[in-house]
């Protein structure tokens, strides 16, 4: 955890993450598997959508070590860091970093329903994070998303219908200590989706 602390305060410092105490970003990525419990992440393929400065996907691996993370940031100079981050950590054998636009990774056939588990903090609103997750989720896979501290908005930022519109399913919505919505893949996200890239922020589907 040493390691890992340093090279999150590293991140803080290029401003690749906010400038909370690194203690509660640690334990706000720490929520993700809670919200999904460490036993559905175990051996799973995951994706971190907008890694940025590596969470939350970083504090899965480090707590769930037969995972497969993958961090994907359309950002070059945030991914290179990741990159840098996954070599000094040692975790090359079960860390990648896609550095590539989510809706680009989406519509490549090798990631299309590949994914066990995606998680994204802070990636976009609710309607382009369905879009850009959705395509990569295999069907009963997981999508956990955090919302804005309190929660108590969820149901209405994860409408049903607009969520069935790619495949998903909001299965449920944690709001203490800290917001985070579930969702599961129960059918194959439609072929049309992710739109170009910039399309899912720009036109939202909700
Ligand atoms: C606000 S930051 C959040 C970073 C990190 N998840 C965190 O919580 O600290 C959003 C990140 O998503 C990336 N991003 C935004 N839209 C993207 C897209 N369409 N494809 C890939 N990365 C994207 C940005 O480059 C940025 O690093």
């Amino acid at each position: 955890m040493d390691r890992l602390r340093a090279v999150l305060g590293e991140a803080q410092a290029r401003g690749f993450l906010g400038a909370a105490p690194l203690d509660e970003h640690v334990e706000h990525a720490r929520g993700f598997v809670d919200a999904l419990g460490a036993a559905v992440f175990a051996g799973a393929a995951v994706v971190d959508l907008g890694s940025g400065g590596g969470l939350p996907g970083l504090i899965v691996a480090d707590e769930v070590p037969d995972a497969r993370v993958q961090l994907l940031d359309g950002s070059a100079v945030r991914s290179a860091f990741l990159r840098w981050a996954v070599e000094v950590l040692g975790w090359d054998a079960r860390v990648s970093v896609l550095g590539a636009r989510a809706e680009e990774v989406g519509r490549r056939a090798a990631m299309r329903s590949s994914a066990d588990i995606v998680v994204a903090r802070g990636f976009a609103s609710p309607g382009a994070t369905a879009e850009c997750a959705a395509p990569m989720l295999r069907v009963g896979g997981w999508l956990v998303v955090s919302d804005p501290p309190g929660g108590g908005a969820a149901a209405g930022r994860w409408p049903v219908e607009g969520c069935r519109s790619v495949g998903l399913v909001p299965e449920r919505h944690l709001c203490a200590p800290r917001a985070y919505t579930v969702l599961q893949q129960v059918a194959p996200c439609p072929d049309r989706y992710p739109r170009r890239v910039g399309i899912p922020a720009k036109r939202p589907l909700f």
